[in-house]
């Protein structure tokens, strides 16, 4: 019988987390969860009710008013927010500048961790963020914290930008990774910090084919593992 375990891929913004974790589900049959994406669809949501991402009261009383869903269309996870489709919104500069405060809120953040912790309760999921493997599932099989250097990151950022033609500066990019990187790090709720149990990847010199092939050995590994576990 197939045996699923849970696949946790936290790290820095922009590491090429979602591209690693997608490429993993793929080869697994797994399904992949992001879970930034949720955190921008909420704060996509509060931008156009024109709520202040500061306001937390007012944030907290209209957390019941967001609903957040994957689909699957053409191959590609989609986010939808309240029925509609935001992928692509939700990836954009002014989206990314107000997230990181978004999700400093306590409130926010059990709301979604308990949403990601349901889609993850049958396993056979790769779920990327930054509280994956020490809140969501502290109990993962497999946790790996990836990182690479702000301006590796910051370049890979302004190369994919350019080419969905967005006008970006890469000093404004970078400016947006660091301060993504200190307050997500630095947050009282569930900072980003690497789990006792994580392996470390920096990927600054990996191409993607290196970086899968051996994060894919790593999960084939521990799904053998946690057979012989469930045997013995
Ligand atoms: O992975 P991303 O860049 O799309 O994430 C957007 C923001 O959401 C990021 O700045 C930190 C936050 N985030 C979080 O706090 N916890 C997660 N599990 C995922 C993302």
């Amino acid at each position: 019988m197939k045996n699923n375990i849970i696949i946790a891929l936290d790290g820095h913004s922009s590491c090429g987390k979602s591209t690693l974790a997608k490429s993993l589900a793929k080869a697994l049959n797994y399904t992949y969860v992001d879970t930034g994406a949720m955190y921008r669809a909420v704060t996509l949501y509060l931008i156009q009710q024109d709520i202040s991402v500061t306001d937390v009261e007012q944030v907290k009383a209209v957390l019941g008013d967001i609903s957040i869903h994957f689909e699957r269309i053409e191959g590609k996870n989609t986010t939808f927010l309240n029925g509609v489709n935001v992928e692509e919104e939700i990836r954009k500069m002014y989206v990314s500048d107000l997230v990181s405060p978004v999700a400093t809120i306590p409130a926010v953040r059990r709301k979604l961790v308990q949403q990601q912790q349901e889609m993850g309760k049958n396993k056979g999921i790769v779920m990327d963020g930054r509280d994956i493997g020490t809140v969501v599932f502290p109990a993962a099989e497999l946790k790996i914290f990836l990182t690479a250097s702000a301006e590796e990151r910051a370049n890979r950022r302004y190369k994919e930008l350019l080419e969905k033609g967005q006008e970006v500066s890469y000093e404004a990019i970078l400016k947006n990774l660091q301060d993504r990187d200190r307050i997500d790090s630095t947050r009282a709720d569930s900072p980003l910090k690497k789990a006792k149990d994580a392996i470390i990847i920096d990927n600054t010199l990996l191409s993607r084919d290196e970086q899968l092939v051996y994060t894919l050995k790593l999960a084939q590994q521990t799904i053998v593992k946690s057979q012989n576990d469930l045997s013995s």
